[in-house]
């Protein structure tokens, strides 16, 4: 039999697919967190591991120097903060992971270890930090930052930004908390020291106010794709999650952070690694495809658009200069996600802009047809790249609805957990446990 995988929902704190004819009053409902809530109970029952919240603070101008397309589609905005949505989503689940996503750009470490480590308790150790330094300068600027440091001097940050959190996580030693009824201590002040920390870029002097929750540290998950951002990725997550149609090149991220791993002194087996699928499953084969071609076929000229701009949005590239049935722009450098444009560039050689879009939109090896279909592709991708799991995701504004998690949920996943490719169950008690359980 196969080596079973993890699936993960990868989701954004935003309207989903409001103007599809199944968003029902999703538009108006999401930013109370019911359409998560309801989400997030169905993954639990499918087997997910964990749901990931990206996040960022922008409304981006990325696309012609101005808000309009941003806002027109919902890009980056309306994106309510994914924070303080965790611990509504764990109340009224048990076991599955959440993830929400806090920049070392823009927090101040303290504020970020602080409020981790209050949603573990919150969740009784069910939370994970997506880790990212932010690409953009129209965000930074909302916090008082002209300009973001450069790409990789980021991740000379986020290092720091790292050992300062951890450092405070463990200010407190374990049996920091006494509550000794006879002396009357809550806690042994000689178990709480101050980090003193003094850095390039951080000052902190701690501890931290509180006790680390359940998890110690909460799961921390990245998605680097530089070789700095891969190091580091390889050196602190336990879920790092990537993007790629193609499997060899899956294959080569998998194996390279593992290799990372190992040189940076770390288990390899303390990581594991996702990468985005965006399945269409259908009753019939014909369904499907007829489904993926709604979704993903740039029939629509709002598709065609907006895809654009999602492109503008994470290359900080402005892709209404070119002509979209001309060749694919080569020599493009970026201050944004360099790798991300340089993985673009490479992919869509010999493409045109427009054929870009399809693959851009479904980011993912294509996976359509019927339940049997797509879970043998999926084993055969696992097979075939080594990677731990996928992360599932629809496009925001074109296929997230329910109807579409209800074909993940009640038709894909338990295809997959009868094969017993997907977990059915979660043993342990916290979400890094069950995470690295397989
Ligand atoms: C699955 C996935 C999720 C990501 N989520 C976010 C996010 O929420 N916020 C953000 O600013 N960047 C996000 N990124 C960007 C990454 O943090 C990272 O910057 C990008 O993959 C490029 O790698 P690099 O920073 O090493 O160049 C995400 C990337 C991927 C592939």
């Amino acid at each position: 039999m196969s080596r079973p995988f993890h699936l993960a929902w990868f989701t954004s704190f935003k309207p989903p697919a409001w103007r599809s004819p199944w968003g029902g009053v999703s538009g108006e409902e999401w930013m109370t967190g019911e359409y998560y809530v309801s989400m997030v109970k169905q993954l639990e029952r499918a087997g997910f591991d964990f749901i990931m919240f990206e996040d960022s603070s922008l409304v981006s101008e990325a696309l012609g120097g101005t808000a309009e397309m941003d806002l027109k589609h919902g890009l980056h905005s309306p994106k309510l903060d994914p924070f303080p949505l965790l611990p509504v989503l764990a109340r009224e689940t048990e076991k599955i992971g959440l993830i929400a996503t806090g920049s070392t750009s823009f927090y101040p470490p303290f504020i970020l270890a602080r409020v981790m480590a209050t949603m573990d308790h919150l969740t009784g150790g069910r939370v994970g930090w997506n880790v990212v330094t932010s690409s953009q300068d129209i965000a930074a600027q909302n916090y008082g930052i002209d300009k973001l440091l450069e790409h990789d001097e980021r991740y000379v940050q986020a290092q720091e930004f790292l050992d300062v959190v951890k450092a405070l996580w463990d200010s407190w030693e374990p049996g920091a908390v006494v509550m000794d009824r006879e002396t009357g201590h809550y806690a042994d002040h000689t178990k709480v020291s101050p980090i003193h920390h003094e850095g390039t870029y951080f000052k902190v002097r701690g501890p931290l106010n509180m006790p680390a929750g359940p998890q110690g540290h909460p799961v921390i998950c990245q998605a680097g794709g530089s070789p700095a951002g891969r190091d580091f990725a390889a050196q602190h997550a336990n879920a790092i999650v990537a993007t790629n149609p193609l499997l060899p090149r899956m294959k080569e991220y998998a194996d390279d952070i593992r290799a990372r791993a190992e040189r940076l002194g770390r288990d390899p087996d303390e990581i594991r690694v996702l990468f985005h699928l965006s399945p269409v499953v259908g009753e019939t084969e014909e369904e499907a495809w007829s489904v993926w071609r709604r979704t993903y076929g740039m029939e629509d000229p709002l598709q065609v658009e907006q895809t654009l701009a999602i492109l503008a949005a994470v290359t900080s590239i402005d892709w209404k200069q070119f002509d979209l049935d001309e060749p694919f722009p080569q020599g493009l450098t970026t201050n944004g996600h360099q790798s991300v444009l340089d993985d673009l560039m490479a992919r869509n050689v010999g493409k045109t802009l427009r054929e870009s879009l399809t693959e851009r939109a479904q980011m993912g090896p294509q996976t359509v047809g019927t339940v049997a279909q797509v879970a043998d592709r999926m084993e055969q991708i696992v097979e075939d790249t080594g990677i731990d799991g996928f992360l599932i995701r629809a496009e925001t504004g074109l296929s997230h609805t329910r109807r579409y998690i209800d074909s993940i949920c009640f038709g894909l996943a338990p295809e997959l957990q009868r094969r017993g490719l997907v977990r059915t169950d979660f043993p342990h008690a916290t979400f890094r446990d069950n995470l690295l359980a397989f």
